[in-house]
């Protein structure tokens, strides 16, 4: 279970360090003509990506009657939630210069901001929340009911980016259709076990 935690953190890395790679010069290409949005792009892709790798987990643990993928539930959580800030930080130090009024405006008046924001204010109790000492404080039902937050959050994460896309909508397109089938896999999976 430890080498297999350890590839999965060295691998969940690889995005953001291949990005700094091309900052710096060291891998091409490089960050293009457009480095901020490029970044920003990227971060908010493996930060979806990853929410719902989390997501995919549980299902698979029952499918495989094993339980390694749900040991690595946590790292993957809080790996999406790393690269969602990282995307957010982007966006109001680079994009935004950090500008309050613009960024309280852009937050506002633009709806797919709105619900991006929305989604990451959503997983920031579930980051805190996910250490063991958290769970025992809060007790098992208490913790499993906050944590169901992170079905929303990835509703609203899927649906900010299928509203930004512009042309191509491949690839948001099967993000949602494979959220849609994970929250039938859990209300399958709940279901059974009341039965
Ligand atoms: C759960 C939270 C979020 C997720 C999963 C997410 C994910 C994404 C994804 C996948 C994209 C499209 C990337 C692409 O076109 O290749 C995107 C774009 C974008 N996101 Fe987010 N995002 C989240 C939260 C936020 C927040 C909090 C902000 C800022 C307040 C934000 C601002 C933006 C902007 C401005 C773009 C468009 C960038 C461009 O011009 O191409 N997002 N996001």
């Amino acid at each position: 279970m430890r080498a297999l935690k350890a590839a999965f953190f060295v691998l969940a890395l690889l995005p953001g360090l291949l990005l700094l790679l091309r900052g710096s010069g060291l891998v091409s290409p490089g960050l293009g003509a457009n480095p901020v949005e490029l970044i920003q792009d990227t971060l908010g892709l493996w930060g979806l990506r990853l929410l719902l790798l989390t997501l995919c987990l549980s299902p698979l643990a029952w499918l495989l009657r094993r339980p390694w993928p749900v040991a690595l539930r946590r790292m993957a959580g809080l790996f999406a939630f790393a690269y969602i800030l990282l995307h957010f930080l982007v966006w109001a130090l680079l994009d935004q210069a950090l500008d309050w009024p613009a960024i309280t405006e852009d937050i506002v008046e633009r709806p797919f901001i709105t619900i991006g924001v929305a989604a990451m204010l959503m997983l920031v109790p579930l980051a805190v929340t996910s250490t063991r000492g958290w769970q025992r404080r809060l007790g098992a039902r208490r913790w499993l009911q906050l944590h169901r937050l992170v079905y929303p959050a990835a509703i609203l994460g899927v649906w900010h980016y299928f509203w930004q896309v512009k042309a191509d909508i491949r690839e948001p397109l099967f993000y949602a259709v494979l959220l849609a089938a994970l929250l039938l896999a859990r209300l399958y999976h709940r279901r059974q076990a009341r039965l």
